[in-house]
């Protein structure tokens, strides 16, 4: 692979910095990089200047990222495609647009194969969750599942970590959280089921989102998902407690190995000996870690387990520089 001229928009934003790191510690070939965020003068942690998109700027790039918000990517993105960028969008922009392939590599990369230029990086729970679905469906399918998210403040990015960080500072001088005004509710000493708006059957849209995206990326259109987000005073890592419903019989120990022999997962599961997955154990890890794994007491057959990942990480930042070097390595 030569050297790329790499773009990254949202380069100051929590996925943004993710990134950054990755593209160093993955030896990713940059020839060239520009960073872009929403004002001018700033830099990055690196000392590079970061600067506002203005037109043309993105010209001449064989790679941009976008961490930014839909109306960004919908507005910069489409434009840089056509001029022969591989763009990889971050946000919700294209994750429904079926011309728009939505990847998580591990699960299907196949489906980069005549890609148009632009790449959809799906949401940070759908990763997580798909990565574990994918070889327990290739099994023996998977029907549906019944999902409760554990979400990091960071899933809100940089405003969601210094809301969290600004009422733990002041729970710890025994003075009540400051109003919430990033989140819907303070965050600090509490947890809230409510992660995005509401839709009219009285599902948030993250939650719709773990159905949808999990249908796409698994290519299983009946896949039924309910699924309950809710946002947690934890830094950074998202949890997810998991029950399946499967098409056939599979026992928690053939469960085990064929999650052990999964690419992206790590099991970690000898609960009496305190050994399951924690945001304190894997935060800052490539793999989603998986433990608590027993046989369900709802769906017949079935499977319960729970799960811990990294989504700035496996969630986001690394499953789209996983996304450029799979299409890169494919030209
Ligand atoms: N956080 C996660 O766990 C996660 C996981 C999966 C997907 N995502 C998605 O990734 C994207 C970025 O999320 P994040 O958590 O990193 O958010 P964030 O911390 O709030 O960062 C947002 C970034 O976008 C930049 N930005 C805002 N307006 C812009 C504009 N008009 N032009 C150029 N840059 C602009 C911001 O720049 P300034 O600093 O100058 O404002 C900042 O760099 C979002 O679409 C999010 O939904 C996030």
């Amino acid at each position: 692979m030569s050297g790329r001229a790499v773009a990254v928009v949202g380069a100051t934003g929590a996925v943004g910095e993710e990134l950054l790191a990755l593209l160093t510690t993955r030896r990713f070939p940059v020839r060239e990089l520009r960073l872009f965020a929403s004002t001018a003068g700033g830099e990055s942690r690196a000392g590079q200047p970061v600067l506002p998109l203005t037109p043309g700027c993105l010209r001449g790039c064989d790679l941009v990222v976008f961490a930014a918000s839909a109306e960004v990517a919908l507005a910069h993105a489409p434009p840089a495609a056509a001029a022969g960028a591989l763009v990889i969008d971050c946000s919700t922009a294209f994750r429904r647009d079926r011309s728009v392939p939505l990847v998580v590599p591990e699960v299907n990369g196949a489906d980069l194969r005549g890609h148009r230029g632009l790449v959809a990086n799906p949401n940070c729970s759908a990763i997580l969750l798909t990565l574990a679905l994918a070889p327990l469906h290739r099994a023996v399918g998977v029907r549906a599942a019944v999902v409760a998210t554990y979400q990091a403040a960071s899933g809100a990015g940089r405003p969601g970590i210094d809301e969290l960080r600004a009422g733990i500072a002041a729970l710890a001088r025994g003075e009540a959280p400051p109003p919430a005004v990033d989140l819907p509710q303070p965050l600090a000493g509490n947890l809230f089921p409510h992660i995005d708006a509401f839709g009219a059957e009285g599902y948030s849209s993250e939650e719709d989102k773990l159905q949808d995206e999990a249908r796409r990326i698994l290519g299983v259109p009946d896949l039924r998902v309910d699924a309950t987000c809710v946002r947690v005073p934890v830094e950074r890592c998202h949890s997810e407690a998991v029950a399946v419903q499967l098409a056939a019989p599979l026992a928690p120990a053939a469960a085990r190995t064929l999650f052990a022999a999964a690419p992206g997962l790590v099991v970690d599961d000898e609960p009496s000996a305190g050994r399951y997955p924690m945001p304190s154990t894997v935060a800052g890890a490539d793999a989603v870690a998986i433990g608590r794994i027993r046989g369900g007491r709802v769906f017949v057959p079935g499977l319960t387990f729970w799960l811990v990942g990294d989504q700035l990480r496996k969630g986001a930042a690394l499953n789209a520089v996983q996304i450029a070097e799979a299409a890169f390595a494919a030209t």
